[in-house]
Formats: structure tokens, sequence, C-alpha cells
């Protein structure tokens, strides 16, 4: 059997939050350093564009983002840790991959309808106000990422289970008329992935303003964790678990043995101010000896740039032999 490759972005706008830990960030160190498996992780910054007009925003998320993996032991000699941008064949692939995508298939991206959706919904009577071509062609430019390099398996959140499907979409129709070029790929959507509540109990996410940036400094950590939405049950009084945004956050954290030890205070009613101590302890205590070495990078960007172009280099190697081939099969090539 042929080896699996794995892919995945992600998208540098805002600062990583410990939603993004527990769903992606931490999943993809632990698989970055299995010999077994060749990985590629790179910072979606063409993407970010699409999203945001805010430059600083996005040179900032890059920094922060990059830092964070690698602050957190991201294995970059296994795993290809690369910047988007700094790969050319992705852009190129992506105009060849335009050229051969059904408009029609872009009018049913999720994405672009919510978009459409929301200037209906707001009374406007141009439906695709303010909507650029580049949300429009997100999923092109996602599925150059994910071709370029021949990704078999694509770790992805559900709400982008959709592009990866465009993206073999995009494969097959090429493969069709231009033969057997491009490796179809697969997403890998993990189920009991935790999907973290925010400050005010709704899914934390960078839209709503309710997440818990992973490297706050302690201070700050803390005044966010006691800021957690909870019932009004007083100290002594039994609580339950379900629906605890307290308790989500803490299980994401924890062992199982420590998870139990929690299950056990909810019941003999402990209160809602030591619960959120203890919480503040445990991410303080998990998160604390990589948060110094993130310190460290943040202020040494020039460490960081440095990886990020080896990774680049690395990444090269593999995207423009296979430009090549691509080019070749549809007739831009060399005249002889
Ligand atoms: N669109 C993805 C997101 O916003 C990030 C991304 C860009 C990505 N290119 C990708 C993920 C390729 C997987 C594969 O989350």
């Amino acid at each position: 059997m042929t080896q699996e490759i794995y892919l995945t972005g992600i998208t540098t706008t805002g600062t990583p939050h410990i939603g993004n830990y527990v769903g992606a960030i931490r999943p993809g160190v632990d698989a970055s350093k299995d010999p077994r498996k060749k990985n590629y992780y790179f910072l979606a910054d063409y993407h970010a564009l699409a999203k945001c007009g805010d430059p600083d925003n996005i040179s900032q998320s890059t920094l922060e983002i990059a830092a964070a993996w690698l602050a957190l032991g991201m294995d970059v000699d296994n795993a290809v840790f690369y910047r988007q941008s700094d790969i050319p064949e992705i852009p190129e692939l992506t105009w060849i991959l335009t050229s051969m995508t059904a408009k029609g298939l872009m009018n049913r991206a999720h994405s672009y309808k919510a978009a459409v959706q929301a200037n209906v919904e707001g009374g406007n009577n141009d439906p695709d106000k303010g909507i650029t071509m580049a949300l429009y062609s997100y999923p092109i430019l996602m599925a150059a990422d994910i071709l370029m390099f021949d990704a078999t398996k694509v770790p992805v959140g559900r709400d982008q289970k959709q592009h990866v499907e465009m993206a073999r979409d995009i494969a097959q129709r090429f493969n069709h008329h231009f033969g057997d070029v491009l490796v179809v790929p697969e997403a890998v959507i993990d189920d009991d992935m935790a999907v973290l509540s925010g400050l005010d109990g709704r899914k934390m996410s960078k839209s709503y303003n309710n997440t818990i940036p992973m490297f706050a400094p302690e201070k700050q950590l803390r005044k966010l964790i006691m800021k957690i939405k909870t019932n009004s049950l007083e100290p002594g009084e039994p609580k339950q678990v379900e629906g605890s945004t307290l308790y989500d956050i803490y299980k994401a954290f924890a062992t199982p043995e420590e998870t139990a030890e929690i299950e056990k205070l909810y019941v003999e009613g402990i209160a809602w101010g030591a619960m959120k101590q203890k919480l503040f302890e445990h991410i303080n205590d998990h998160l604390g000896p990589a948060r110094d070495e993130y310190e460290r990078l943040i202020a040494d960007p020039a460490v960081v740039e440095a990886e990020l172009l080896k990774g680049a280099a690395r990444a090269r190697e593999v995207a423009a032999p296979k430009l090549d081939k691509i080019r070749n099969a549809i007739g831009i090539r060399k005249l002889r």
C-alpha cells in the first residue's frame, strides 16, 4: 500500500485560542512526531486575504500561529511546516485549476452561499455585495494546497468538509481530461474531537469574540477563566457536568482520572469560584512551559522566519516537479 500523505492548513487571522489548540494544534503536533506519517502543515496566509483586510492582523497572526506550533514541539524535521505564500507553485496551480473548475461548483460552496444569504436577509439589493472573488474561489485555492502535494488525507473540522470534497471533484475532472496526474484526497474528520465552548457558552470562535487565547499571560488567563458563564447554583448544591463550559474545558486538558475527580467534585457541589480557580491552575500548569518558549519566539521573529523558509524549501522540492508535470499535461510546455 502506498504511504498516506496528511496535509492541513490553518488560516492566519487572529490569535490562536485554546479551541484551536484542542481541535487542531495538539493533534497536529502529536502527528508531526510520528515517523510513519508523512505530514504537511502550513499557514494559509493567502486564504487569510479572503477573510481579512487588515495587513497587521494577518502578519501578526502568522507569527503567533507559527510560534505556537513551534513552541508546542511540532517536529519540523519529520513534518514539513511552511507558509503558503512562500510556495509560488500554489497560486500557479490555483489558476490552472480555476480554468477547469465549473462555476456552478463554486456557486454551491456553503461559505459563499452563507455570505449571499446574509446580504439577502439584510435587505441588500445586490446579493453579492461585499463578496470578493477570493471568497468565491476560496475552495480552488484550497484544492491547489491539497493537490500540490499529492495529499491523500486532509484532517479538517466539519465546516471544511465540503471544500475537501470540491478538491476531490476538481482532481477527478482534471484526471478525466488530462490523464492520471492528480491524487484524489479524502477529508478526515474526527467525530470525537472536542469542540470547546467559549466564555459565553457558545462555540469558542474568533467570530464570537469569546475565546481564551492559548498563550494568554497568567493574569489575563485567570481573568478570562473567571468570566466563564455558569448557572446560579450555590456552593454545596450538586452540579451537573452536562452543559458546563468549565467542565468541558477541563476535560479537554485532563486525563480520564483527573476528569473523574472533577465529576466527583461536581456531585459534592464544588463552588463555581473554586472550580474556576482549579481550571485556571490546570491550564496554566499545562501550557505554562510552552508559553515561555512562545514568548521567546514572539520576541525573536527571525527564528520563526528561518524555520518557515526551511520548510518552504522542502515543500518546493515536491511542488516544483509536480507543477512541471501538471503543466506538461495541460499543454503549457517548452517549445521544441
Ligand atoms: N480553509 C481552511 C480553514 O479555514 C484552512 C485551509 C486552507 C486548509 N487550505 C487548506 C485546510 C488545505 C486543509 C487543507 O480552516
